[in-house]
């Protein structure tokens, strides 16, 4: 941005000065009504916004690229910025233009960044806006999390570049704060993977502990490395910086405790559409859409969180379900407890704003509703006994807090704290002072005007009030001859005249003054009970956690209920056995009737399924249906079958279909194999395994080959419970020579009019694929269908042919030694190399090529 200094004018020169501070940041500058971006701030903007781009100086040589949004509604313009990963910066006029000499002065009042939003008007209610701190020394990662809008602060350290990656991704950081002198490394871990966020760094000397000892618990700092609590550091004080405050909602740090729960890889998270669907990417049809009945906006956060993070200890699993089926007890009972839910407002992110001091006298009362529920959720819980009796003693209420927030504030406050009209009458009498005295002084008012129009005789004479003039009479042109002496006009409109009077403004004196005063008292008050109300922040945050395991725990009875689920049993196997079950997403969206199938895996029924069928039988659904049972008896929800028990599995690990990583800068096959190498690394014989169609994006015989060897390694060396779906059915002969490997096929029926799927899971392998019948079911026109007939029939041909002359059976000959080689490899054995001269050595090699040239 070059600009020629001389042909500013003051106030370009005053925005260029200001910009000077904040120039990773979009300025949203305040001029009159309006806040102004310019230069590259306002193409950026333009373009995110969809709001149109100008120019100040238009006919000039250097136009300037402007626009701008009203001040009274920039709000949304702000969240939409900030969504797209920029830095917002706002700056106001910090003095009244009216008073001012010269360009109003004005400052940067605020900034906000994508990561470090306290206020729930910029954020999405039902997900969790995360900042991430990262930071790598001596080989370790250390970050920090933290959501400023709900208090949320943790840490962990991880020596694993994966895991790190997999840990971020289910928090979806919108923001990561690094230092300034990061890595390369570290830089090109993270920005491929989170190339939505913002990148924002701080110097490296801020990450240090010394601001954040007292967050520090004793068992937290033996629990984790100093280089957490550096990254804890640097992030705190970034935040505090930002919100220019003490963050007094962040009570004390929380270790992320990696070890309780599953982790689960981006690419499972993914394949079996957790949060979002493969292909387009939409909540709707994802296991999240799913299981939300939720009825709070913390219930479903904590949701998307538990989702993402499977239990692995089992007394934590029935410790949920326990309460799940408590709450399924009765359909009458469930549906008392979601009407009191329903109530439930934020209180997560209420007790944020009291306790950041943002919080407005609506947010008291919706703190206070939602607190006034507590009792009766506890007398509904207590009387249900069990689970929820153990619940509800947790809970605790404050009927002090709820008492006085309701006696002090009027029922329907104003939205703005500055205008009055938010105090009750009697809880000051100097309060109620001054409203008397603002009522008597508007009903004095209102008797001159009765008194003026008596002595004038003007029945229309009117009193009115506007900001400029205060208050004033009104007279229309008609009786202007009757206007007395003793008026003092002010302004002459098209029909009327405006004058006031000595004798108003004094009065006007007395009722704007005590106006003014009550204002002003009414927000001190207000003030006041906000601060009184904050000393609960601690026990609130406490109530909302439980609050919104319950609205969870809740959910998962509604739709357990509805659906027709049943309660996992945990066995101390490594063994799986799900009767009667069904894939959870498609039986709720899928037009046919869902076909439910019996899949057990264990040392008896083998542990390693490998399963054939042909396109569309419904391997694929199969599959993911076991993960994604195993998954919900994890997070402790009932399942889709008629019976399921299960050992707990430690990893899910997926291998599914040709996901898009070409961010990576692989090609689909690549990433494919390094998805499976990852598998291969990483899983146990507590682990399930979901490897669907692996080798097919490459030439069949190498397809085939890999497939094969990987089958044989899964069940010879990992021995996981494993479902291994594949179109090579050469696999079949080596399922059957395997001790712990099934074959299995989705079973069809050829009739007349085509293939009918009949979905149903059963003993041994399948013979045909019927590809180019579910491409004529998909529309393929016809001659290409019955071309592709011809083609197959003489390649079978062929091949039939080719193996009548070999003598050995067609699908094994690729995994055995080219028997015509036999001389030259003995000859090549007994060669010793270290004998040979090299003369000798290369009229060798030059005899072999000769040989081999012979024989092909
Ligand atoms: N048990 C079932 N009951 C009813 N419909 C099912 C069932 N399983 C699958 N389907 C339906 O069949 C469709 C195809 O299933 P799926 O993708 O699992 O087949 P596939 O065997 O993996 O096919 P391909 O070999 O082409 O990958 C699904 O979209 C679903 O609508
Ligand atoms: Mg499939």
């Amino acid at each position: 941005m070059q600009i020629e200094a001389k042909a500013l004018t003051p106030m370009m020169k005053q925005y260029l000065e200001i910009k000077q501070e904040c120039t990773d940041a979009l300025l949203l500058y305040r001029l009159g009504d309006f806040y102004e971006l310019f230069f590259d701030d306002a193409v950026t903007a333009a373009k995110i916004l969809d709001i149109t781009l100008t120019c100040r100086n238009k006919n000039s040589d250097d136009p300037v690229p402007l626009c701008g949004v009203p001040y009274h509604s920039v709000e949304p313009y702000i969240t939409k910025l900030l969504e797209a990963g920029k830095k917002v910066a706002i700056c106001d006029q910090i003095e009244n233009p009216a008073e001012s000499k010269g360009v109003v002065k004005r400052a940067i009042t605020q900034i906000l960044t994508p990561g470090a939003i306290a206020s729930s008007e910029h954020l999405s209610a039902k997900k969790n806006n995360y900042i991430a701190c990262v930071y790598e020394k001596k080989g370790q990662f250390a970050f920090s999390l933290a959501d400023l809008s709900t208090g949320f602060f943790s840490l962990a350290v991880t020596s694993l570049a994966e895991e790190l990656l997999d840990v971020l991704s289910h928090y979806e950081p919108q923001e990561f704060l690094l230092s300034d002198q990061a890595s390369e490394r570290l830089l090109s871990l993270l920005k491929p993977v989170f190339s939505k966020a913002l990148f924002s760094t701080t110097a490296s000397r801020n990450f240090n502990s010394a601001g954040v000892k007292p967050f520090i618990s004793d068992e937290l700092e033996a629990e984790l490395e100093e280089i957490a609590f550096d990254t804890a550091g640097a992030l705190h004080r970034y935040l505090t910086e930002l919100q220019k405050a003490p963050l007094k909602h962040i009570e004390a740090f929380q270790s992320l405790s990696l070890q309780d729960h599953m982790l689960l890889d981006l690419a499972t998270k993914q394949n079996l559409e957790l949060t979002t669907t493969l292909r387009e990417g939409k909540h709707e049809g994802s296991l999240l859409w799913l299981l939300d009945k939720t009825s709070s906006a913390m219930g479903a956060r904590l949701l998307r969180s538990w989702i993402v993070q499977p239990l692995l200890s089992r007394k934590k699993i029935e410790e949920r379900l326990d309460i799940v089926e408590a709450f399924m007890s009765s359909g009458e009972f469930l549906r008392k407890v979601k009407n009191v839910f329903e109530q439930v407002y934020d209180l997560e992110r209420i007790t944020t704003k009291v306790l950041l001091e943002s919080a407005h006298a609506r947010d008291l009362l919706a703190l206070a509703d939602t607190l006034a529920l507590v009792p009766e959720l506890k007398k509904l819980f207590s009387e249900e006994g069990g689970a929820l009796k153990k619940l509800a003693e947790e809970m605790s209420s404050f009927p002090e807090l709820v008492e006085k927030v309701k006696e002090s504030l009027l029922d329907e406050p104003s939205l703005s704290l500055r205008d009055g009209f938010i105090m009750r009458d009697g809880i000051s009498p100097e309060l109620d002072e001054l409203r008397s005295l603002a009522r008597d002084g508007k009903k004095m008012i209102a008797a001159i005007e009765a008194e003026e129009r008596a002595k004038t005789g003007i029945h229309s004479l009117k009193i009115k009030y506007n900001k400029v003039f205060g208050y004033f009479l009104e007279v229309t042109h008609a009786h202007t001859e009757k206007i007395p002496a003793h008026y003092i006009r002010k302004q002459t409109l098209v029909n009327a005249e405006r004058y006031i009077t000595e004798e108003l403004k004094i009065l006007e004196e007395k009722v704007l003054g005590a106006e003014d005063k009550m204002k002003a008292l009414e927000y001190q008050l207000f003030v006041q009970l906000r601060t009184w109300a904050a000393q609960y922040g601690v026990h609130v945050f406490s109530l909302a956690r439980l609050l919104a395991k319950a609205d969870v725990l809740l959910s998962f009875a509604l739709v357990s209920l509805e659906k027709a689920y049943t309660r996992p049993v945990f066995s101390q196997a490594t063994d799986l056995h799900f009767e009667q079950s069904r894939h959870p997403v498609v039986e709720s969206i899928c037009e046919e009737r869902f076909v439910p199938n019996d899949v057990h895996l264990s040392e008896k029924d083998g542990n390693c399924l490998l399963i054939t069928g042909p396109n569309m039988a419904g391997k694929s659904t199969l599959m993911r249906q076991v993960a994604l049972m195993a998954l919900m008896a994890q997070i402790g929800c009932f399942v889709p079958a008629r019976h399921a028990k299960l050992g707990i599995v430690d990893r899910i690990f997926t291998r599914i279909g040709a996901s898009d990583a070409l961010w990576k800068g692989h090609s689909t096959f690549m990433v494919e194999m390094s998805e499976m190498a990852h598998i291969l690394k990483k899983a146990t014989e507590k682990s399930l395994i979901i490897v669907d169609e692996i080798g097919r994006g490459t030439s069949t015989f190498d397809g085939l080959s890999l497939a094969w060897a990987l089958a044989e390694d899964l069940h010879d060396r990992i021995k996981a419970r494993t479902l291994f779906a594949t179109h090579y059915h050469e696999l079949i002969e080596l399922a059957e020579s395997k001790a712990h490997m099934r074959n299995f096929h989705i079973a069809v029926k050829e009739s007349e009019g085509g293939v009918v799927f009949l979905r149903t899971l059963l003993p041994g392998g399948a013979s045909h694929s019927y590809g180019i019948e579910v491409a004529s079911l998909a529309g393929i026109p016809l001659h290409i269908t019955q071309k592709a007939k011809k083609v197959m029939k003489q390649l079978e041909a062929r091949t039939a042919a080719a193996n009548d002359q070999k003598h050995t059976p067609p699908q094994l000959s690729f995994f055995e030694p080219d028997l015509r080689h036999k001389d030259i490899v003995e000859e090549l054995a007994q060669l010793n190399p270290n004998q040979l001269t090299p003369l000798e050595a290369l009229q060798f090699l030059s005899q072999m090529k000769g040989k081999i040239s012979e024989k092909a």
